[in-house]
């Protein structure tokens, strides 16, 4: 089996240190894990994902990064996104944009290919997020699949797991930081999770200071969304086997912890 975590959006710099925190733990609890992927969107200290924190991250042993709609926050990231293939922004955005979707990487056990993906409503995705699975595919010579999308419906997430059921390990919702109660294994064997979560304060809207995210709510007006740095975080992750024969999922497993 091929053990794989993967973790939700990491917030700033407190979800930087729960994470150099929990991977230890887990690979105890897991009894080693062969790949980890987290979401980094959220990573850097305002938003989007810094030069930095993607090397605080691998530095705790984090194997590949995801991203999102905050990928190209900073300007930091972008020769990073040229330069180093682990980290990752939604496959369907421009071709002009920076930086690709998906990469395969080899662990002990065999290839997976990890792919982000970026849903269409509400969000700017380029294309269609099904369009271009169905012409990956054929492309991918790994079994073993993994694909974080990153959307805001729950209907589109579920779309598109049951459009791939079967075809790929495992997809995982990422984008609204609350954790779904619906990890599941489906029906010819793809794992499914609606929603990662996040890794990030506690006491927060989505990670941001809820006097900050009230403002803007009730006033319109623009307002600097920032994190709390201290205090209780919460972390959101998932746990999957992947059957390297087959590619199929055959244990998921959430988990939802506040340290
Ligand atoms: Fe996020
Ligand atoms: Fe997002």
């Amino acid at each position: 089996m091929i053990k794989i975590l993967f973790i939700g959006d990491i917030v700033g710099l407190i979800g930087c240190r729960t994470v150099k925190v929990m991977i230890p733990k887990l690979k105890e609890k897991y009894d080693g894990l062969d790949l980890i992927i987290a979401n980094a969107e959220n990573s850097a200290r305002g938003n989007g994902v810094s030069k930095e924190s993607a090397e605080f991250l691998f530095g705790c042993g984090c194997n590949v990064l995801t991203g999102g709609n905050h990928s190209f926050r900073n300007f930091s990231i972008y020769k990073e996104f040229k330069e180093n293939n682990l980290i990752l922004r939604p496959l369907n955005f421009s071709k002009n944009c920076p930086g690709r979707g998906f990469v395969v990487f080899e662990t002990k056990k065999g290839f997976v290919a990890i792919i982000n993906l970026i849903g269409q409503a509400y969000l700017e995705a380029a294309t269609s997020a099904f369009d271009e699975m169905k012409n990956l595919l054929f492309k991918i010579k790994t079994k073993n699949i993994f694909i974080d999308f990153h959307a805001e419906a729950t209907g589109e997430k579920a779309a598109l797991a049951n459009f791939l059921d079967g075809k790929v390990s495992a997809v995982v919702g990422t984008h609204t930081h609350v954790q779904t109660n619906d990890a599941r294994i489906l029906n010819k064997g793809t794992g499914f999770l609606t929603d990662v979560g996040m890794v990030g304060p506690y006491d927060s809207v989505l990670g941001v200071f809820p006097n900050l995210v009230i403002r803007r709510i009730t006033t319109k007006m623009p307002v600097r969304f920032m994190v709390p740095e201290e205090g209780k975080c919460v972390f959101n992750a998932v746990y999957f086997e992947v059957n390297e024969i087959t590619g199929l999922c055959e244990k998921i497993e959430t988990i939802n912890e506040i340290v």
